[in-house]
């Protein structure tokens, strides 16, 4: 049996925010607001659920879920809709009503390709635009307008074309955690399972040395360190995985001997440096259900660790605990209520969405490869921040 281990970060590193963290009590009250409970016909509905979550949720707190799980699969089924569960949703939702689960490039792709009539994703709004982008005809759905992200807000399409006017001719490949006036600024955007990737790819296209990469700088000198080309970026950090430090490996590694250390490339150039391992959300899934390391830690927001544990028993998950605020946002009884009601749909100016549209669409038409890794140990790489 897999095993959660809670540790705290040093100092200034995050903890869990318990505002943040619905938990059990809040579903419970949700669900009988709404006039749904836990009866004989939920239970045998959602007992075969359960079996993927016992690792993270008591049996004595599952009947305060099931009821709404219940009551989002038949809405689903009903109303012909899907949910898009980004790595990042708590458990109850990524494994018991995620329909298609992943990291930002795998849902994006299902959004273009599945044929459900409603798309609800559960994500954050970034990704619900990229959704919408993808599939213009069906509707988008987001139960929480403020799941955000403080990678996306650190820039505008405005601030895209005064880039554009100061590096002429040079590619500007945008990170999919950006808006979708954003992208459609673009030239092509990427994500971290293929960074390295697409920006190499640019080079070679434009027959260039330098490449655009925003907004986030970390990513930008982690892609830059893997590629060697020479990369302008802009000041965006992401607020979670800003938070690591190489003094948190340094740590954990001596508290925990024998401990595998896995980074997401958001994470700081030192923190990448100091890892055993670095790739985008899937990459990560993917070093764990492949090596089946007796111990390890997620360098990345900390509901990944309750949902690699399902399929990997065995391990020991050391989790400093760093939430991401904004998909936190996304709860069970936020998705019932946006199925119910059908709020919030995502709407984009055609003119934007086209735009953007081609820009992803580029990411998506390259040879379809497996999530790259980040090579790590590298010394750390410098970029023009505009
Ligand atoms: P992935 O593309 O690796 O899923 O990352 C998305 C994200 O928001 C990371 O913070
Ligand atoms: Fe944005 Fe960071 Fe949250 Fe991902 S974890 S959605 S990059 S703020």
């Amino acid at each position: 049996m897999a095993r959660i281990i809670d540790v705290p970060l040093h100092e200034a590193g995050g903890s869990c925010d318990p505002r943040a963290v619905h938990g059990a009590w809040g579903a419970l009250d949700a669900a009988a607001r709404r006039g749904l409970l836990y009866t004989p016909e939920v239970k045998v509905e959602t007992d075969h659920l359960y079996e993927r979550v016992r690792h993270v949720i008591p049996s004595i707190e599952w009947p305060a879920y099931a009821p709404l799980i219940a009551a989002i699969n038949r809405m689903k089924r009903e109303k012909n809709a899907v949910i898009l569960a980004h790595n990042y949703m708590t458990s109850e939702i990524f494994h018991c009503v995620g329909d298609f689960r992943g990291d930002s490039l795998q849902l994006a792709r299902e959004a273009a390709e599945t044929d459900a009539a409603i798309i609800v994703q559960a994500g954050v709004h970034f990704m619900a635009e990229t959704s919408k982008v993808l599939a213009p005809e069906k509707t988008v759905l987001i139960p929480d307008l403020r799941a955000g992200c403080s990678l996306a807000a650190s820039i505008t399409g405005a601030d895209v074309r005064l880039i554009k006017q100061r590096y002429p001719g040079v590619p500007v490949v945008t990170y999919v955690n950006t808006s979708a006036d954003v992208k459609a600024e673009s030239d092509v955007t990427c994500t971290s399972s293929n960074a390295a990737a697409v920006v190499e790819w640019a080079a070679r296209t434009w027959n260039t040395e330098r490449v655009i990469l925003i907004p986030d700088e970390y990513l930008a000198k982690n892609v830059a360190a893997q590629t060697g080309i020479k990369i302008i970026s802009w000041h965006g950090r992401c607020e979670v995985h800003e938070r690591f430090t190489a003094q948190d490996i340094a740590e954990m590694r001596d508290a925990h001997p024998g401990l595998v250390v896995l980074a997401h490339p958001e994470c700081p150039p030192d923190v990448m440096a100091a890892a055993d391992f670095a790739g985008s959300t899937a990459a990560l899934q993917t070093y764990v259900d492949e090596k089946r390391p007796a111990k390890v830690v997620l360098l990345t927001e900390c509901s990944m660790s309750d949902n690699v544990a399902a399929t990997a028993p065995g391990t020991d998950f050391i989790r400093p605990c760093n939430l991401c605020p904004h998909m936190k946002r996304i709860t069970l009884e936020g998705i019932y209520d946006a199925l119910v009601e059908m709020k919030h749909e995502v709407i984009i100016p055609e003119d934007v969405s086209i735009r953007a549209r081609r820009a992803i669409q580029r990411m998506l038409d390259l040879p379809k490869e497996k999530p790259r890794a980040f090579k790590v140990g590298m010394p750390e790489a410098a970029v023009e921040l505009v």
